[in-house]
């Protein structure tokens, strides 16, 4: 098996080391050959650590689609570079896999469409939770069951933040815990996407289109990240039975659509026990109600090991995803329409104002409380504390803006609330 490779970075050089490792075992038992026959690269010229006997390395890519492959390794999180020579290699039949969650967010439906027609293999299962085999699973099973609401932790680098956050002992600021999460080489250097939601919503999209085979439009899922939030507010969700997580649900009927926000998730829902770098994917269907599956969501290790048995799964003739129903004249919904439960945290000066006026107050704004409880406030003030019943997030701004301009209200926080069924 000739395996062209594209990047030759963490992962790609993971992926690399990992074939030679398992030479052995995959002569023996599955009596195949496999070698990595070339590597482009952006810079061949940059000095590297290779064994002996490793393949050329490139930086032109003409000069890589000079040859033939059985099947393309690609992990760069280049998108405009790497998408032509994808598109090429699939419209000549070659199979390709890939890492890179940005290019199969923004080219996905385009690259799998050219492999549809020309027969080729289009795999990326390492693109979301790397160590979750979350589209092996899927596509051999389960294959008649619809799915209707994904809620999932997709990035393992905020939950490794606000579980470090939550642990009174742990660093207190979410900088702290970032750098600690880089010192540990699981965090990037720009962790930007990671602390703004931006990696979740695009792992959530993907997550969401492989399952409907419908396209996922860009303003679908709302993207709401963990730079705001506190130590207090891991301690408030603890307080009201809940954990603060870095969470990406989608509804995907009639349309995909969602958020990415740090939600509280009650204790007895198994995502609440997901902590640190870890990832999760809780779905709810219709002939199996629940499943459930967790692991490592990054590193070289599991992010080899996915594409590894995507590279197996080019050798067998079924297709890599459900199958797509085109989503052309649909009128696809935005998230500004998904409503969840609201967790309102209100903090009062002393004796300035009445609790049961707030109360009154968000009752007016349209966010009923549920249950309200009050909690001690850092410096004497009295936060006043509830989950509130649905409401989408412009309601519940519209409201927290109003309730911070009240007099003798020092602030208000407000987060989504992992619930049942039927959240919107
Ligand atoms: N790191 C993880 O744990 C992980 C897990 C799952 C998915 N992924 C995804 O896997 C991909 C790679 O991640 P990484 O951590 O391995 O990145 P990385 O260490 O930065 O390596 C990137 C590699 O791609 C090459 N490259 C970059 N732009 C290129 C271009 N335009 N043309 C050709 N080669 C190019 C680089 O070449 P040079 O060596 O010449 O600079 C480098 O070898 C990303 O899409 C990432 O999102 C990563």
């Amino acid at each position: 098996l000739r395996i062209g490779l594209v990047g030759f970075g963490t992962v790609g050089r993971g992926f690399f080391d990992l074939v030679e490792i398992r030479k052995p075992f995959l002569e023996r038992e599955l009596r195949l050959r496999m070698r990595v026959a070339a590597v482009l690269v952006r810079d061949a010229a940059r000095p590297r650590a290779t064994a002996p006997g490793s393949p050329p390395f490139t930086d032109d890519p003409a000069a890589f689609l000079g040859a033939d492959y059985d099947v393309v390794v690609e992990a760069t999180g280049s998108v405009d570079d790497v998408a032509p020579v994808l598109r090429d290699l699939l419209a000549r039949g070659t199979a390709v896999v890939t890492a890179n969650k940005a290019l199969v967010a923004e080219r996905g439906s385009e690259l799998a469409r050219i492999a549809g027609q020309s027969g080729a293999s289009f795999r990326y299962e390492a693109s979301v939770a790397a160590g979750i085999p979350l589209f092996q699973m899927l596509e051999r099973s389960l294959r008649t069951t619809r799915f209707r609401r994904i809620a999932a932790i997709l990035n393992g680098t905020s939950n490794f933040v606000l579980t470090r956050l939550a642990r009174a002992e742990d660093p207190s600021s979410i900088d702290g815990a970032l750098s600690e999460a880089r010192g540990l080489g699981f965090a990037e250097p720009d962790s930007g996407d990671d602390v703004s939601g931006a990696d979740a919503a695009r792992k959530l999209a993907i997550l969401a289109r492989a399952l409907t085979g419908r396209e996922v439009a860009g303003d679908a899922i709302e993207a709401a990240g963990i730079a705001d939030v506190r130590r207090e507010d891991c301690a408030a969700a603890v307080a009201f039975g809940h954990r603060l997580k870095p969470l990406a649900v989608a509804e995907l009927d009639p349309e995909p659509r969602g958020w990415v926000a740090p939600a509280l998730v009650p204790e007895g829902h198994p995502l609440a026990t997901i902590e640190l770098e870890a990832n999760a994917i809780h779905l709810t269907g219709d002939t199996v109600p629940e499943l459930f599956v967790a692991g490592p969501g990054a590193g070289p290790g599991p992010t080899a090991a996915a594409l590894l048995d995507d590279v197996l799964s080019t050798l067998d003739s079924r297709p890599a995803s459900r199958a797509p129903a085109p989503a052309a004249d649909r009128g696809l919904g935005t998230a500004g329409e998904v409503g969840s439960p609201w967790f309102l945290a209100v903090t009062l000066d002393p004796g300035a104002v009445e609790p049961r006026d707030v109360v009154e107050f968000v009752a007016g704004a349209g966010l009923p409380f549920a249950e309200v409880r009050r909690l001690g406030a850092a410096g004497g003030g009295l936060t006043l504390a509830g989950i509130t019943e649905r409401a989408t997030r412009a309601r519940v701004e519209a409201a927290r803006a109003a309730l911070t301009r009240a007099r003798g209200v020092r602030g208000a926080r407000a987060f989504r609330v992992l619930a049942g069924e039927g959240n919107r």
